[in-house]
């Protein structure tokens, strides 16, 4: 198994990752446009795991710079492992790779968030380091924009909670 963050240069194996872990037949693949325009920022963070050069895990975070100008914060949005291949430490490799590109960018702090019925991924959380932060009874809201504008741009899924 292998895993690297992918640059523009890896747009395809990216467009195959997303297209056949998060997509799945429901719904329709991204372009490879969207797709390389997403590579191409420098803050976007698209890790992918491959295995025999298939991919077989992503995952997807934001390097977000603060109001006070110290040092930067990660949001780590969403990790994905597809199903025949869990439990094989892809999940925990591209958490590693999450955390070299956060130690190289001098980033404080990388959060993410999930489900409390979620076990594997806080299973997977907190054998990669990760500390719990919210309080007990703590409330995530999300602002659902789907049929505020264009579905198509938005995208099936593209204002959900990356992690639920
Ligand atoms: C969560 C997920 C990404 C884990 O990926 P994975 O490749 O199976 O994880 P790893 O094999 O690297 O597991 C590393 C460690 O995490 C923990 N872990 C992972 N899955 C677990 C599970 N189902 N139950 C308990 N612990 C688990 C274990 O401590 C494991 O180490 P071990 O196998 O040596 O015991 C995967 O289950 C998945 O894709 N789930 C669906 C998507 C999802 O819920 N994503 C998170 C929210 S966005």
């Amino acid at each position: 198994m292998e895993c690297r963050r992918l640059t523009e240069d890896g747009a395809m194996l990216a467009r195959e990752a997303i297209g056949r872990i998060k997509i799945r037949k429901n719904g329709s693949w991204p372009s490879l446009e969207s797709i390389r325009a997403f590579l191409s920022e420098a803050d976007s963070i698209l890790v992918v795991a491959t295995e025999d050069g298939e991919p077989i895990g992503f995952a997807l975070a934001y390097l977000l710079d603060r109001v006070d100008g110290n040092r930067r914060m990660c949001l780590f949005y969403e990790i994905e492992v597809a199903e025949a291949h869990r439990r094989r430490g892809a999940g925990r490799a591209m958490i590693d790779a999450l955390q070299s590109v956060c130690a190289a960018e001098g980033v404080a702090k990388m959060w993410v968030q999930t489900a409390p019925s979620n076990q594997a991924a806080a299973a997977l959380y907190r054998s990669t380091g990760a500390r719990e932060a919210g309080s007990e009874g703590e409330i995530v809201f999300t602002y659902p924009f789907e049929g505020r504008r264009d579905e198509s741009t938005i995208g099936e899924a593209g204002c959900r909670l990356g992690c639920e």
